[in-house]
Order: structure tokens, then C-alpha cells, then sequence
């Protein structure tokens, strides 16, 4: 089993979009794939139609005993599970630190879904803070979207920086988000990144099609496969899964 994070400090940038929509092409190429929605705002689990548990106990995160594939859900598509989102991840970062060893504790959860999943893909809350922390100690590859901007850069290096100071050599793979080709300033900032050898060649563009999931709840791909944002999020999928060696 393989695990990714989608996780930057910067919010808005298309985090949960690109793990709802790379879960998706992943279930697509028959990976039994877990999509865990690490955020209580709950959106990954909003657009899959899976309701967020409500002030659940962390247990089986946490605690010694508790299952963690036992919060998976069934989504409307093949090979592809959800544990949905918990308002009671608010205080996440406090349970873990009352956990002896949180980073081992954490990581022998996730272990334990490898009986039942090839790939899990977290979609983390824009945060720093101690889950994120143990997220990237823990995971195989952390994906990181980079809108071409000048603060998304800067938000980069900060998390990059992070990474080398708090990590544990996860790969960090950077991709560019929300690549509105229209504007100057988009596209000089798009060479520049892909001028760095650690991003990801695949651009997501900005697409009316993505905001729209809020209304069709479901994957680009699995409403306007033509699309080319649905095109390129099967692209960055595959791109992910040769660097990543899934
Ligand atoms: N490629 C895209 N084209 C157009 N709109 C997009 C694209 N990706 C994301 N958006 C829109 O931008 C907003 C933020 O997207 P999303 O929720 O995926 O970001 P996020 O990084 O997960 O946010 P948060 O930090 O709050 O978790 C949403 O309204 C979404 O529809
Ligand atoms: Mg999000």
C-alpha cells in the first residue's frame, strides 16, 4: 500500500478538488483506494455524498484499540472508499499529543489498512499543526498544489522548508492548480515551476467544470470525462502513480 497527502499550508488552492478527483482515476485504474477527508470542514466527504460523522471519538486514530478501515465508507464508484470527514477533528491535534507516541501510533493505523486498500490518499486541512506534522512524517509522497502566484510560492518554500525541518523524506511533489492560461503573470510563474525538476509536469487549469462539483457531488471524470480538466487529472493521476512507483 501506498500512501499520499494533498497537504499545503496555503487554503483554497485546490487541495480537496485535485483527492477527490485523483481518488477517483486511481479507483479507475483498479486500485482499491481509500480516501480518508482529513478535514472537518468536511468537503472531500461533501463531494463524494458521504455524510461526515458528527463529534465522533478518535479512537481509532488515537487509541491502541479502534479500526480505522471500520470508518470506511462504499462510494458510488468501484474500488473507491471514503472515511468521511468528523467535526471531531478539531481537536485532533490534542488527542494525538495525549497519544505516548503519536507519530507511531498514527503510523501503525494507516499500516493497518494496507489488508484492504493499495493506495490511500488524505486530504488535509490547511493547516501546520501537529496532524500535519505526523501526516508528513508519515506518508510516502505529499502532493502539493502551487497556484501560479507569487504567495503560492512563497507558501512553497515555507512548506518545503517545514518538510526538511519536521519531516521524515517523504517526496514533496508540487503540481500547478487553478493555471488560468489567460493571464501573463500565470503563465511566467508556470515556467519558472516547471523549470524545477520536483514538479509535476501536469497542469490543472481553471475550470468552471471543477467548481461545479459542488453541484454535481462526483469527479469531473465521472460526469464530463471529455473535459479537459477531466483529462487532466487523469494525467496528473498518472504521472503521480509512475513517480510515486504505485
Ligand atoms: N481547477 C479549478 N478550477 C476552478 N475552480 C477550482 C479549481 N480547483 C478548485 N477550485 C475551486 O476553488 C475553491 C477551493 O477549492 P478546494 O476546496 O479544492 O481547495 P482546498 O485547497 O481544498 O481548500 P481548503 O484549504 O479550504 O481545504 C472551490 O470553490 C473550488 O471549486
Ligand atoms: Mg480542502
Amino acid at each position: 500500500m501506498k500512501s499520499l497527502a494533498i497537504w499545503t499550508i496555503k487554503g483554497g488552492v485546490g487541495k480537496t478538488s485535485a483527492a477527490v478527483n485523483l481518488a477517483h482515476a486511481a479507483a479507475g485504474d483498479g486500485l482499491r483506494t481509500l480516501l480518508w477527508d482529513l478535514d472537518p470542514q468536511g468537503a472531500a466527504s461533501f463531494y463524494l455524498r458521504i455524510p461526515p460523522r458528527g463529534d465522533g471519538d478518535l479512537d481509532a486514530i488515537t487509541a491502541k484499540t479502534g479500526d480505522l478501515a471500520e470508518l470506511a465508507r462504499p462510494t458510488e464508484f468501484d474500488n473507491l472508499a471514503m472515511v468521511p470527514a468528523d467535526f471531531a477533528y478539531r481537536h485532533l491535534d490534542l488527542a494525538l499529543d495525549a497519544a505516548s507516541k503519536p507519530r507511531k501510533r498514527f503510523a501503525g493505523k494507516l499500516a493497518g489498512l494496507a489488508e484492504h486498500y493499495d493506495l490511500v490518499l488524505l486530504d488535509c486541512a490547511p493547516s501546520l499543526s501537529l496532524v500535519s506534522e505526523t501526516v508528513i512524517q508519515t506518508v510516502d509522497a505529499i502532493l502539493v498544489p502551487v497556484i501560479p502566484s507569487t504567495l503560492s510560492m512563497r507558501t512553497l518554500h515555507q512548506v518545503r522548508a517545514f518538510a526538511a525541518e519536521h519531516g521524515r523524506g517523504a517526496e514533496i511533489l508540487p503540481f500547478l492548480s487553478m493555471v488560468d492560461r489567460r493571464k501573463r503573470m500565470h503563465t511566467e510563474i508556470a515556467l519558472a515551476c516547471l523549470a524545477d525538476p520536483a514538479f509535476l509536469t501536469t497542469a490543472i487549469p481553471t475550470a468552471s467544470v471543477v467548481e461545479k462539483m459542488g453541484l454535481t457531488r462526483a469527479p469531473v471524470a465521472a460526469t464530463l470525462p471529455s473535459q479537459p480538466a477531466a483529462r487532466a487529472f487523469a494525467a496528473l493521476w498518472r504521472e503521480i502513480r509512475d513517480r510515486v512507483g504505485i
